[in-house]
């Protein structure tokens, strides 16, 4: 089985799709990391990830660079949101994802092009979204767990931006696939969006 689930940044899309995997027993992949690991190769290399060739350089980033946890940083989503435009470095990364959805014992990949490019025959598609003052405000409980000094209205100027800039790209833009069921999470906790995501699953394989 193939479960794919696309969304914005801090809709809930990468706990919910952990959670399936580890419901379903599928292996999960965060494509989000991928384009993170480039965008701060880029940055690593002194290129600029606005221009194709210093991100297409950095896709191949030694493969630590997934485990270091600055990838979790806005800074690096900032830039990964960047090298993510470039058709080049889309498809130097769709083998590895595509790969990675079609292993024998299913997965689940979570993004922001899954259901309509990297996995068009997945079994089910979710589209994961919320307000931008939602997200905003679990974005900021985040930081401010993690003592980062970035305010409410930074945070969703952020989430604005790179929205924008993940919807208006021309080639694999944020898009709902039109076979993909919209959950939208901002009046939802993580359990009762996790629900709703697992009777989608559930009722569409069974
Ligand atoms: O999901 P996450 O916030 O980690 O993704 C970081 C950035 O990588 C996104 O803003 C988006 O521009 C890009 N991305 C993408 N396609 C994916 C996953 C992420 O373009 N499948």
């Amino acid at each position: 089985m193939i479960i794919a689930v696309d969304g914005p940044t801090a809709s809930g899309k990468g706990t919910i799709s952990k959670k399936l995997a580890a419901h379903f027993g599928l292996a999960h992949l965060d494509t989000g990391l991928l384009y993170r690991a480039v965008g701060r190769q880029t940055w690593l290399n002194g290129g600029d990830p606005d221009h194709p060739d210093d991100a297409l350089r950095a896709v191949s980033f030694p493969g630590e660079l997934l485990d270091d946890p600055i990838l979790r940083d806005e800074a690096t989503g900032g830039l990964a949101s960047r090298a993510s435009v470039h058709p080049a470095v889309r498809d130097a990364l769709f083998e590895r994802q595509r790969a990675f959805a079609m292993q024998s014992g299913g997965a689940v990949l979570d993004g922001r092009d899954i259901g309509t490019v990297i996995a068009p025959d997945a079994d089910v598609k979710l589209f994961i979204t919320a307000s931008v003052a939602a997200r905003a405000r679990r974005r900021f409980a985040e930081m401010q767990g993690k003592g980062m000094p970035i305010t409410l209205a930074e945070i969703a100027a952020d989430l604005e931006r790179r929205d924008a800039r993940d919807t208006g790209r021309k080639d694999a833009p944020l898009l709902a696939a039109p076979d993909a069921v919209t959950i939208d999470t901002s009046e939802m906790d993580i359990d009762t969006a996790f629900a709703a995501a697992l009777d989608v699953v559930t009722t569409a394989t069974k």
